[in-house]
């Protein structure tokens, strides 16, 4: 049995299940911290389990009364003790030619990725409140700049990164501190999901399917060519986060980051046009029209 770190109470990180919540959770664990891992399928967690500091409960954040029993069962769970750091890191990617992305989806996107993570920490606040607590939530580099069939993603981390910025000066005066980390590319299974999700949806229309293909072959190559980062980029600046050093407030964190976030502040028009050229769109989008 591992030896708690006993000051530094509960930290519940959200998408324990995933590719960054995965490799957080061991984190933490691995530095003695308590941890409250949430997942919609917490049976999955079972690989943490051991260390004897590790509880898991059941949480869908498209889901108000999960939030609502998530609220009551962490302060169960943390009586006696504190909640000192909420971490969001759950999140899907909605992506596909607008044209064709269902309403439906792009709703399921802004609940899982903007109205959860508030909702949770609204619903932990008077916990937070208490112990002068931290949150983080993830954001992403496409809330600086967006690309062609990612604007549903871009959209919600764009909401996210705002809320957040309100959250940092509506709950500083109550000594929360709150941070957001704007990743880019991971190595995690996140994509090919957002791919496979983006494929079934275009297999119903056939039509669009065979307009849209050659521009969303070109956006796989140039993604598969410029790779992604290890999780452990992402986990280090939450630990950071956590630690409650000196750190940003808003950090991008990742390979590339640097060249987009120059692109982000181009006039419109040219990003635009390098956006495209970048990605291999240039001939593929003209042939949409
Ligand atoms: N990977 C990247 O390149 C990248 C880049 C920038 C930002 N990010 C952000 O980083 C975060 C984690 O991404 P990841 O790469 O680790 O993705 P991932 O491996 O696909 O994991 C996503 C996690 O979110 C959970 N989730 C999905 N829908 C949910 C819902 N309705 N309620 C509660 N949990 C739900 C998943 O749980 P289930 O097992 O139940 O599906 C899973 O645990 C996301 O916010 C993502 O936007 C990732």
């Amino acid at each position: 049995m591992m030896q708690a770190n006993s000051n530094a109470g509960w930290t519940l990180v959200t998408g324990a299940t995933g590719g960054l919540g995965g490799a957080l959770v061991a984190r933490l664990l691995a530095d003695g911290r308590r941890v409250i891992a949430t997942a919609r399928r917490p049976e999955l967690l079972d690989a943490h389990q051991g260390s004897g500091l590790l509880r898991t409960l059941s949480l869908d954040l498209s889901d108000p009364a999960a939030i609502a029993d998530a609220r009551n069962s962490v302060a169960e769970i943390v009586k006696g003790d504190r909640l000192s750091g909420l971490v969001n890191m759950a999140g899907i990617i909605v992506e596909g030619p607008l044209e064709a992305v269902p309403v439906s989806e792009l709703r399921r996107q802004l609940d899982v990725n903007v109205i959860g993570p508030f909702a949770l920490a609204q619903a932990l606040l008077p916990l937070l409140k208490g112990s002068r607590g931290t949150i983080v939530n993830i954001g992403a580099i496409s809330a600086h700049i967006t690309i062609p069939f990612y604007g549903p993603i871009a959209a919600s981390k764009a909401g996210l990164a705002a809320l957040n910025d309100a959250m940092r000066l509506e709950f500083g005066p109550y000594g929360i501190k709150v941070f957001l980390i704007e990743p880019g590319a991971m190595k995690t299974g996140i994509f090919s999901t957002s791919r496979a999700a983006r494929d079934a949806t275009l297999a119903k229309s056939p039509e669009l399917d065979q307009r849209y293909r050659p521009a969303l072959a070109a956006m796989d190559r140039s993604f598969e060519k410029s790779g992604a980062d290890d999780p452990a980029v992402v986990v280090n600046a939450v630990m950071a986060a956590l630690a409650g050093g000196k750190v940003k407030p808003r950090m991008v964190v990742g390979k590339g980051t640097r060249a987009l976030m120059l692109l982000s502040h181009l006039p419109d028009r040219l990003r635009d046009r390098l956006v495209k050229n970048a990605l291999g769109l240039g001939s593929a989008l003209k042939s949409t029209t």
